[in-house]
């Protein structure tokens, strides 16, 4: 029998996007899924119902999402709505664990394996799987439009007849992937663009695409970065060398692109209220760290704010500002993640637990909590609430 697969209406007012697109959608009925979509799952991103049913989805009904095999969403169902979904189906969605341990509790209660999308591991294999990057490259596109709509003046040098307009000097803090976009579409708008990072290996990356690399010289550590290619926590030395150095810089820039972050830590704080003092007013800060606690101290999470004339910019969500590439590219990390654990021949789903990529992105898995990461503290302290 054809595996059931539901694909869900996101509950949260500030999420747009939509875990499976038209073309995901035919991708998988022609791998002999049977789709459910929720009415209206992709109505934020511009996918109207009738789109996805063309495509060969049905619109899923409760007892279809009751009894799927597999569900997909961006964010976590919430807790009542898992309940509801059938003991043994696979959740894949972008499942924040570290932030959302009830729901590991209660998808191990409820015997559902969870998948969490945003723990795909780095390895060649699963780059076309990887969410962080699709959604943090449109996130930093998006960025940089968000500060030029704000910011008073133009971005390129423009010669007119009524004399010379100076180009923008961009600032982009954090060169990973969502900073190298931002880097990219900063230069393409005619702007001044440097950058800096503690990964050494960034400097290559960033003057390639046109922009200057500013870094703390320091041979206190070699590169960086730790054995999986993510920023390590530098020591307060380094860190006070960094405030010195960006303090100067900042102070000559108009707009600032935060994108740094380190992994299962809060984002580094980089900007403090005296250098956005320190900034002519009219400049742009937008705070894409936001979320996990900010790169620039004044950040309100989900809000705009001006403080002495600069606008902080600290919105959710951003890839969501583009919602239906954000979901294009999330469904099709999906897609490769579903059709790369399918076997055709004998219909099943995910044969090896042990896998590499299972065993990094798999929470749950028949009634316990199997990641490593929250296995044994969380199985101590009981189940869900
Ligand atoms: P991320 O989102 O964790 O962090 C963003 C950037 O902030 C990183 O470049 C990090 O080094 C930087 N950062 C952290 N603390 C900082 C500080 N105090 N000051 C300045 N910068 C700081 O990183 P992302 O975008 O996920 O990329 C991490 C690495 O993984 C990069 O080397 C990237 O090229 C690599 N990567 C590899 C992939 C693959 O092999 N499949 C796929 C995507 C990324």
């Amino acid at each position: 029998m054809a595996l059931k697969l539901a694909v869900l209406k996101e509950e949260r007012a500030e999420e747009t996007r939509v875990a499976a697109s038209p073309e995901t959608v035919k991708k998988f009925a022609k791998l002999g899924f049977a789709i459910g979509i929720e009415p209206s799952a992709g109505a934020k991103a511009g996918f109207v119902d009738a789109i996805y049913q063309k495509a060969g989805a049905q619109l899923a009904t409760d007892d279809f999402i009751k009894t799927a095999d597999i569900v997909l969403s961006v964010q976590a169902p919430p807790l009542p709505r898992l309940k509801t979904l059938k003991k043994g189906a696979i959740l894949i969605a972008q499942l924040a664990p570290y932030q959302n341990q009830d729901l590991l509790r209660a998808c191990a209660e409820y015997g559902i394996d969870a998948l969490a999308m945003e723990l795909m591991p780095r390895i060649t294999r699963a780059q076309s799987m990887d969410v962080l990057s699709s959604q943090s490259n449109l996130a930093g596109y998006k960025a940089v439009l968000d500060a030029a709509s704000v910011y008073e003046r133009a971005l390129p040098m423009m010669m007119t007849a009524a004399g010379t307009i100076a180009p923008a000097r961009i600032f982009i803090m954090g060169a990973g992937v969502a900073g190298l976009q931002a880097i990219a579409t900063a230069k393409r708008l005619g702007a001044i663009v440097s950058a800096t990072d503690v990964r050494k290996a960034a400097a290559e990356q960033v003057e390639s695409l046109g922009a200057d690399f500013i870094m703390v010289e320091t041979d206190e550590n070699e590169s960086g970065e730790t054995k999986a290619g993510y920023a390590q926590e530098m020591s307060e030395s380094y860190q006070k060398k960094q405030a010195e150095l960006i303090a100067d810089h900042i102070a000559t820039q108009n707009i600032v692109i935060c994108t740094a972050l380190i992994p299962g830590r809060p984002a580094p704080e980089l900007i403090s209220q005296a250098m956005v003092e320190r900034m002519q007013a009219g400049s742009v800060i937008v705070d894409l760290a936001a979320e996990q606690g900010g790169n620039c101290s004044l950040s309100k999470a989900g809000d705009i704010i001006t403080h002495k004339g600069v606008t902080i910019i600290a919105h959710h969500n951003v890839a969501g500002r583009l919602a239906a590439s954000a979901s294009e590219l999330y469904a099709r990390n999906l897609y490769h993640f579903v059709e790369g654990f399918f076997d055709k021949e004998t219909g099943g789903f995910i044969t090896d637990w042990d896998d590499e990529i299972i065993a990094n992105i798999g929470l749950t898995h028949n009634g316990a909590i199997i990641h490593p990461a929250f296995k044994q503290t969380l199985e101590q302290d009981g189940g869900a609430h």
